[in-house]
């Protein structure tokens, strides 16, 4: 037997008991003839005290030792220690196995650079603070089964080996050794599979399922990554959205013990734009976008600008330093803004440079019922979606610095009713907004041949703290409505037949009524534990380059592997 107990598990209640713990060595203190070690394991840490009188073996930072020795209590607790009211008198130190030095502190707060921890991840993983993110995911998938099973869900798999098809992100390709020249896509998601077993008759789907997708990377995005699929067959649109924001909120419960109050607020994609200016808003505060067209409209300044949006900063004294106007000029150059400015309401009339463009204050001040010391950030002069999306992230940077997102409250809400299509001008091509398999509105199935770009759909995703956590939607089950969203696509009937011809053909055996969700479960991990960064909740991440700094993939390979598979590499790309 290595051990008798977790470290975690010591306390007052043992005191005078015998145990044997093991771990690893966190920290080791000498004082005279007495050894103080501070011993980890994945539950937490005790300290262990060797006296004079007890042979040890040499001691030293992450050597792994089992200790058999009895409880005491301590002259002097610990509070910083869940363990800290005692500690282990030890009567027999082991050493089980040695240890380098190493290259990063292995303590919740460490100074190593991102690159050392990425490199040594297995020490990194040490550390209870990604332990604790990790066992936050356990507890989530723990939860999602319970639930889905509950409900009648059943967990499937589906292959990750799949076919290329054109829409969404750029596939990862493997080469097939037994058909030369052609090649696998990995799975983006499980989509067309989770319908084909709605077709299959299977009713209620899930799975934990890996997804790869090779985009650009950001904070929130992995090349490989972990949704939560779901599919369901004969449920109507609000009751796929209430078995989901049931499953959410028995994840809340569960994890983080958090009562989400259902049913969930849905917002129109449209509202959600004309408001926060974001897809997936931050709703832990206001500071809503406002459309002021009306009180400029007879400016002669504004006569050239139909779309004027803004948005208030009350009560500007000692908040509206330099670096909040710097912040505005790095979002509008980012966002393509040409126009925007700042107004200062000092009770009687708007102070700052542009003050003299706006001659009769008063419209403005009543629109936006400003008080003395209010500030007035102005966007025009641009499309919309880009004065919006501007403001929008303004806002989320003013959130931010003025400490207004209650962060004792998760901000959860659905998104829905998006475009089907969105216009890609260069192209001169529509793309499909969510995925080609997604049901347009009833009301707006006229519109399909006339004006795709009017058309909303039964889209929608959940919006946690600002993150997009998942995303889903009620599918097509009319083969003529699939035939034609490829066709607006842009797809030939030939090259429809070439990518989704199996698709196509197996709508035409009674397709039932089906729609469902991708949860991203690192996202989800990511607003449940409190990070920003999706590299906390995964335990072998990648970098920002789709690099593993451990095992260093992506890697060359023999020119045997590449024989086989009929490749060859051109010259000039291997540096
Ligand atoms: P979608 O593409 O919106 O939908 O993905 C669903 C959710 O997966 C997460 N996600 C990611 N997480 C980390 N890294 C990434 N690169 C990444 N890409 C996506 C997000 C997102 O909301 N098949 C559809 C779902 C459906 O219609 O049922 C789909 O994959 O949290």
């Amino acid at each position: 037997m290595y051990r008798s107990i977790e470290n975690s598990l010591i306390s007052e209640k043992l005191v005078g008991k015998t145990v044997k713990i093991i771990g690893w060595v966190a920290k080791k203190r000498d004082l005279g003839g007495l050894t103080f070690v501070d011993l980890r394991d994945r539950s937490g840490i005790i300290q262990v005290l060797i006296n004079e009188n007890v042979e040890r073996p040499e001691i030293r930072n992450e050597y792994i030792l089992q200790i058999e020795g009895t409880v005491v209590l301590k002259n002097v607790p610990n509070p910083a220690l869940k363990t800290g009211k005692v500690e282990v008198v030890a009567t027999k130190v082991t050493l089980i196995n040695k240890a380098k030095n190493p290259p990063l502190i292995i303590a919740d707060e460490t100074d190593a650079l991102e690159d050392v921890r990425l490199k040594y991840r297995y020490l990194d993983l040490r550390r209870p603070t990604l332990q604790n993110k990790l066992i936050t995911r356990a507890k989530i998938t723990k939860a999602t089964r319970a639930f889905l099973d509950d409900e009648g869900f059943i967990e499937i798999e589906t292959p990750i080996l799949t076919k290329s098809t054109p829409g969404g992100a750029r596939d990862y390709l493997v080469p097939s050794r037994l058909n030369p020249g052609t090649f696998y896509a990995l799975a983006q998601s499980p989509q067309i599979y989770k319908q084909l077993l709605m077709i299959g008759g299977l009713e209620k789907y899930y799975q934990i399922a890996k997804c790869f997708r090779d985009e650009d990377l950001r904070s929130d995005r992995q090349p490989d990554f972990t949704q939560i699929d779901i599919e369901t067959s004969f449920m109507t649109y609000d009751e796929v959205l209430n078995v989901n924001e049931r499953l959410l909120q028995r994840i809340f419960k569960e994890v983080v013990n958090y009562d989400l109050k259902l049913p969930l607020k849905r917002l129109s994609y449209q509202k959600a734009m004309e408001d926060y200016g974001s897809d997936k808003p931050e709703t832990r505060f206001e500071m809503f976008i406002q459309n002021v067209h009306s009180a400029l409209k007879d400016e002669p300044f504004f006569k050239d600008f139909p779309e004027v949006r803004a948005i208030v900063v009350k009560d500007h004294e000692n908040k509206l330093s330099r670096k909040v106007t710097d912040e505005f000029n790095i979002i509008a150059k980012r966002y393509g803004l040409n126009y925007y400015a700042l107004l200062k309401y000092d009770g009687v009339t708007f102070t700052g440079g542009f003050a003299k463009n706006v001659t009769n204050p008063d419209h403005l001040v009543k629109l936006l019922n400003l008080k003395k010391d209010d500030a007035v950030f102005l966007a025009f002069g641009a499309p919309l979606n880009r004065i919006l999306s501007a403001l929008g992230a303004l806002r989320l940077t003013l959130g931010k610095m003025f400490n207004l997102i209650n962060t004792k409250e998760f901000g959860v809400l659905w998104v829905d009713s998006f475009p089907l299509f969105s216009y890609d001008p260069e192209t001169k091509k529509y793309v499909s907004e969510h995925h080609p398999f997604t049901q347009p509105l009833d009301k707006d199935v006229h519109k399909l041949d006339t004006k795709p770009e009017e058309v909303l759909s039964y889209a929608y995703d959940i919006v946690i703290n600002g993150y997009e956590a998942g995303g889903g939607s009620m599918r097509i089950y009319d083969q003529d409505i699939q035939n034609k969203i490829f066709e607006i696509l842009g797809l030939s009937t030939n090259e429809i037949d070439y990518l989704f011809g199996f698709f196509i053909e197996a709508l035409k055996y009674g397709t039932p009524p089906h729609g469902g969700i991708a949860f991203g479960l690192d996202r989800l991990t990511m607003v449940l534990s409190g990070t920003d960064d999706i590299r906390d909740v995964i335990a072998f991440p990648k970098n920002l380059k789709g690099a593993s700094l451990m095992s260093e993939e992506p890697s060359k390979v023999t020119n045997l592997q590449l024989e086989e598979l009929y490749i060859t590499i051109k010259k000039g790309s291997e540096d």
